[in-house]
């Protein structure tokens, strides 16, 4: 038997972002996210949804473009960070001595020790009220060497990026592989 839980915001598991910007004097600052997403491909874009009071908001409508990097394990701490002072009130690199490195393509920073940094140039914005959705193209991607398979595709498993469970507010580790993609399925077809 079902039982209903009335409106939540649930995904399982959430990706889990820090997203670079520039402020309006040129700071650069990260904010951690978990509501956020792949929602389009050609063009490729991502969609994250911030809250007007974040410091973030306001770098993001004026310089309408930001970066998203994956954190491994070794960098937890780190991310957890982005994501619990404002910078508004701190900067956050100089704070926790990761590296802001200018975009090659876009006008925001991404993170060098994060071994996965996507460029995006904000395309839409959407008041959705609690947050607003900012829509960003994917400009760019870039991945250390390391984490590359023998395709040269990010191997995130071994790379251990981290997601996030939003009912026990936890970062997650990858898990086991279960089954393959338009694999699984055909025994229906
Ligand atoms: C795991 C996690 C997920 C978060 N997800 C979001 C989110 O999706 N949207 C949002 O506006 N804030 C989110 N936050 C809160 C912001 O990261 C936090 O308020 C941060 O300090 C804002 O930074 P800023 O003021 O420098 O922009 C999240 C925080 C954590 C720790």
């Amino acid at each position: 038997m079902k039982k209903t839980l009335g409106v939540r915001e649930l995904a399982f598991p959430a990706p889990a972002f820090v997203v670079g910007t520039y402020d309006g004097a040129g700071m650069p600052n990260g904010i951690t996210l978990a509501w956020c997403g792949i929602v389009s491909s050609g063009p490729a874009s991502i969609g994250i949804s911030v809250r007007p009071g974040r410091y973030s908001y306001k770098s993001l409508m004026e310089r309408r473009a930001f970066t998203v990097n994956f954190a491994p394990e070794k960098y937890l701490a780190e991310m957890d960070y982005f994501g619990m002072v404002s910078g508004g009130d701190v900067n956050k690199f100089e704070k926790t001595g990761l590296t802001a490195v200018r975009g090659d393509v876009v006008d925001a920073p991404y993170i060098k020790e994060f071994p996965v940094n996507i460029e995006c140039e904000v395309t839409h914005t959407l008041d959705l009220g609690a947050h607003t959705l900012f829509i960003g193209e994917v400009r760019d991607v870039k991945a250390d060497e390391e984490i590359l398979d023998a395709s040269g595709r990010v191997d995130a498993g071994s790379a251990g990026i981290l997601t996030f469970d939003m009912t026990s507010g936890s970062y997650l580790l990858p898990g086991a592989l279960a089954g393959k993609a338009f694999g699984a399925g055909a025994k229906y077809k």
